[in-house]
Formats: structure tokens, sequence, C-alpha cells
């Protein structure tokens, strides 16, 4: 079993406001073999980590901690949870997600265990499916509250496309990127999202005030920001706190870049793209406050390099990775540019990956 991480081209912290988000799949994921066993033990071990732990089925309990085997463990929760007859199994994974670098290694993990529950158990369960049982294992058994992007794009990603997706609706369509000549550079930071839960936490929460004075003030029951224009948000500036004006106006203002983005990409207009990727990261650092130095110095020495169109941060924020749509030739400049300013001005030596918009969860390897 094989399933990707995920890097965000663009729509970030829109889908817990039911709004849009365009993610696609790394080539870089995790492998995964899986054995059934006859019994209720699953016993799962983590290559990468040399450790190894037991757990017994029937004593699964959500809350138990944020440690690694929680997140497989939690997908068989959630399996059992939803209903489903499910068997004790052996399961041995490893990867090449960096950890807690915002590229969701963990919901490479929960998707290849959700698939690998799936196919051991003969239970053919979809792919759209195996994501929501996925995202239910880190929202109620680990107890992070993440929207539902990274668990559908390792579950759906296809080769050489990213994912459109209606997080309100879960429509999605998959559109070609064409990239031929043009890589895209995932530029790790290696600074750590460590306050990552907290203010994620608190942004969600601030989109739902923002949401319910908004609604106060227009008399109306609008059930999220998706559906919230910029003429009410200024109609309601009054009624809001400075910071809930720049969370709602971001959120609004990302989701439509989101649906210009696809627009662009279908012209082929890799400079409208560019400039879309630097107006979101903008919002991310001004509105959202959720990038932090090292992101935009990363940000900013990219906008600077040429053969670069844009370049943002992506996933949840406050550390983590910048990605670039870069001309494939510009990628030595971009390189040496990079190491250059953060061997001036910053702690660690940023780490570099280029990926091409890889496949979603794939069942291989498995016996
Ligand atoms: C994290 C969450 C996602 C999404 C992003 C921000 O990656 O897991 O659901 O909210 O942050 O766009």
């Amino acid at each position: 079993m094989f399933a990707p991480g995920r890097v965000n081209l663009i729509g970030e912290h829109t889908d817990y406001n039911e709004g849009f988000v365009l993610p696609l799949a790394t080539e870089m994921g995790i492998t995964m073999k899986a054995v059934l066993r006859s019994d209720d033990l699953i016993r799962i071990k983590a290559v990468d980590l040399g450790e190894e732990v037991s757990l017994s089925l029937s004593e699964l309990k959500p809350g138990d901690g944020k440690q690694w085997w929680n997140y497989p463990a939690g997908v068989f929760w959630a399996f059992l949870e939803d209903g489903y007859q499910v068997k004790g199994a052996d399961l041995v994974f490893y990867g090449d997600i960096p950890i807690g670098s915002g590229l969701s290694s963990s919901a490479a993990l929960e998707v290849a265990t959700a698939a690998a529950i799936s196919k051991l158990n003969r239970l053919e369960v979809e792919a759209l499916k195996l994501a929501l049982l996925s995202q239910k294992a880190e929202n109620r058994y680990v107890g992070v509250q993440c929207g539902i992007m990274d668990q559908f794009a390792s579950a759906l990603a296809i080769t050489g496309h990213a994912i459109f997706i209606d997080c309100r609706s879960l429509d999605h369509e998959h559109i070609p990127l064409n990239l031929s000549g043009q890589v895209l550079a995932i530029i790790d930071s290696r600074v750590k999202r460590s306050l990552s839960s907290t203010e994620y936490n608190r942004r969600r929460e601030e989109c739902r005030e923002a949401l319910t004075l908004i609604n106060r003030k227009m008399g109306q029951k609008k059930s999220s920001l998706r559906d919230v224009s910029c003429i009410e948000i200024e109609s309601a500036r009054s009624f809001l706190t400075d910071v809930l004006y720049r969370r709602s106006r971001f959120v609004v203002e990302e989701n439509q870049r989101v649906i210009e983005t696809v627009k662009a990409f279908r012209a082929g207009d890799l400079s409208k793209v560019g400039q879309l990727m630097i107006d979101s990261h903008t919002g991310l650092r001004d509105l959202y406050e959720v990038s932090c130095r090292e992101l935009d110095l990363l940000a900013e020495t990219a906008w600077a390099t040429p053969g670069v169109w844009g370049a943002r941060m992506t996933g949840a924020g406050f550390g983590g990775c910048v990605i670039a749509l870069v001309e494939e030739a510009g990628l030595p400049e971009l390189k040496h540019r990079i190491l250059e300013q953060a061997a001036k001005a910053l702690i660690y030596l940023p780490n570099f990956y280029v990926t091409q918009p890889g496949a979603g969860c794939q069942a291989k390897e498995i016996y």
C-alpha cells in the first residue's frame, strides 16, 4: 500500500470554512505492508523510528494522545465506529515525507492504513470514504481538528493533476497542470510547527465568531464564511474587531483565488497563477497571520528569483514549507539564492524537494 503526502497549491485555511482548495499529492509518501490476523490484535511497526506497538481492537479509545501509533490505531477505531467488521492486522510502514513539515505525513499514514484495512477485510471502501474515515480518526481519535483537504488529496489525487475540491459538497475535479518545463519546488524551512495546533484551533474559532457577527449584522443565517461576500464583510465591519475583519476578508479572498487559479491553469497562464500564489502568501502573512519570519524570507527570496512564477507558504503555517512554481532551468539559481539568504539570516538551512503532482493511494505491496 502506498499513500502520498500532499502539498497545497492554493486555498489555505479554507477547507474548514466549507470553501475551495487545490492540493496535489507529492511523490513522497508512506509505504505500508499489511497482513490480516485472525485475532483482534494490531501490531504496528514504524521502521523509520525503529518502534513497534501492539494494541487490542477492543481496547481502542479516543484521546490516547498524539503519538504516531494513534494515527493508524484511530483509523481502525473509525472503521469500527462506522460499523465495519474488521479483524486485527500486522502493519509495517516506512516513508520519505519529512515529519512535522506540513506535508501531511500523518494523513498519508492514515490513508495507507484505511486502504490496508479495506483491502485486508475485503470491504471495498471507495477512496472518498477512506479519506473521510481517516479524517474522522484524526478529528475524534487523535483530537486534531483538521479539515478534509490532506486526507482527500492523499486518497484521490492523480498523477499530473491537482484536485479542485469543494469542501462543502466534496465534489471535486482533477485539474491537469501541464507542467512541462516547470517544477514545483518544496522548500522546507525546517521550523517545526510548534504553535500550530493551538493557533489552528483559534483561527477556526475566529472564523466562527466572524460569521456569527456578520450574520447578526446582515440579518441572515449563512452556515459558513464560504457564502459571505467582501461587500457583506465591509457592511459589517463596524461590528467586527480588526482581527475578525482580517480573518474573514482573507477566507473570502482566498476562496476567490482558488477559483481564479483553476481558470489560469486551464488557460495556461502561469504568470497569473504565480501572482495568485504571491497574493495568497501576503494574505496569510498580513490578514490570517499564520506565516513566520522564515517562511516570509523564503517566499520573498523566491519571488525575486528569475524563472519563479510564484511562491507561498503551504499548509497550516507557523513553520513548515514554501512551495514555488519555477521553470526547471531556474531551479539552480533558486536553490543558490535561498541557501545564501538562509545562511545570512536563518538558523536552519532549508531542505529542498522537487516534485511533480503524484498519484493518490495505490494498492501495491500488500500481502
Ligand atoms: C492543515 C489541515 C488542513 C487545512 C490546512 C490549512 O494541513 O490538516 O485540513 O486546514 O492545515 O489549509
